[in-house]
């Protein structure tokens, strides 16, 4: 069986969280971690031309994706772990100094356990854990609820981990949404401290545009007609969400900070569509097109996992630089799009 959790903040003993964190100083975080995980079956998009009328040119001039990554036999929650521990060695930091795990996900092997509860069972530590859900800007809600913790004081280090294996809720028939997405893990160790400056967030509630049904009411009782299946997109009405929230997301969070876009170093957006990501840099013009960080053409789209793996390569690459100003933007199902601010 799996590790108990176990947390009382006025247990003295546990691992110094009721008096390890001066809330007077401490009302945020910094990352001193990042990791990654995405399975090794690779799929081109030529590949997909052998049982879909598609073609690698189509995919690569409508998006920029190249390939994607997919489960064969591993489960999302592998894939967290995988990316967990690389975080934490990379910070080098221990299991027993996590106070909390969050996931965030939309596409996990169980609607309970929680996924963060499946990653301490196998990292084997005693913290508080939780998932969100907000598709593709889960990243962005992991980082504000993990501020909010640490704000709260208790926490000295936090896990925080974007997964999903798409592949899952897919339509592997609909070559309108199959080509897009894939599967993978990104992850970060957070420590107390002021590097994160806050988030911008919007909802516009709509299950037309993005949805994944979920089960069907299977009680004896139960007699309404509802949508089961796998997920379905209107990807013309999500790239005009995208591109008009993207720049707006980004400018409400500077504003906030007091800040503007020359101030940015760089901006870490969500992995959906090339064409989306150059469509903001060009109203963003103080920022050089390169600072606008891309990895989509090798993971395609995979949802809240895509913001830490860009993360973990440019990290990984050495190319932040201590003090760099980063905001992280994203959108997707719920309608949902948000923006946040770190300082490397
Ligand atoms: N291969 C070949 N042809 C295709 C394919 C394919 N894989 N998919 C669609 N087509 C065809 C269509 O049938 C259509 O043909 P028709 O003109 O004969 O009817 C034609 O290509 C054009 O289709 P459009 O949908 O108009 O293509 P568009 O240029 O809009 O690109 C795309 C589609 C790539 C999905 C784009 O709209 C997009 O990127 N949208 C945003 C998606 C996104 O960002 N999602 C993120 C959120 S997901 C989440 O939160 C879970």
């Amino acid at each position: 069986m799996g590790d108990i959790t176990e947390y009382n903040p006025n247990d003295s003993d546990n691992h110094g969280r009721n008096d390890g964190v001066n809330k007077a100083v401490v009302e945020s975080f910094r990352i001193i971690g990042t990791g990654s995980c995405v399975p090794p079956r690779v799929v081109s998009n030529e590949d997909l031309t052998a049982f879909m009328d598609t073609s690698d040119e189509w995919i690569r001039s409508r998006t920029g994706i190249e390939q994607r990554h997919i489960c064969t036999t591993e489960t999302t929650s592998e894939l967290a772990v995988g990316a967990a521990r690389n975080a934490l060695e990379n910070a080098n930091a221990s299991v027993d100094e996590i106070d909390l795990i969050l996931c965030a996900t939309i596409s996990g092997e169980y609607i309970c356990p929680s996924m963060a509860a499946l990653v301490q069972k196998s990292l084997g530590c005693q913290c508080p854990c939780m998932d969100i859900s907000a598709a593709c800007t889960g990243w962005i809600y992991l980082m504000d609820t993990a501020a909010a913790f640490f704000a709260k004081g208790g926490v000295r280090k936090a896990l925080i981990i974007g997964a999903e294996s798409m592949s899952r809720v897919l339509n592997w028939h609909d070559r309108s949404t199959a080509v897009l997405f894939g599967d993978g893990a990104g992850a970060a160790v957070l420590e107390a401290g002021d590097n994160y400056l806050g988030a911008s967030f919007v909802t516009e509630g709509n299950d037309e545009v993005i949805a994944i049904p979920g089960k069907k009411g299977n009680s004896p009782w139960y007699d309404r007609e509802e949508r089961t299946g796998l997920l379905h997109m209107d990807g013309q009405e999500t790239y005009k969400f995208a591109v008009s929230h993207l720049p707006k997301r980004i400018d409400e969070v500077l504003e906030k900070a007091g800040l503007t876009t020359a101030d940015l170093d760089w901006v870490v957006p969500h992995q959906a569509n090339k064409r989306i990501i150059d469509s903001a840099a060009r109203r963003m013009k103080e920022i050089p097109a390169e600072h606008f960080c891309v990895n989509l053409q090798k993971y395609g789209n995979t949802s809240a996992a895509s913001i830490p793996l860009l993360l973990d390569e440019w990290n990984r690459a050495g190319k932040f630089k201590e003090g760099d100003l980063l905001a992280m933007v994203a959108f997707g199902g719920g309608l949902s799009s948000a923006a946040c601010l770190l300082r490397w």
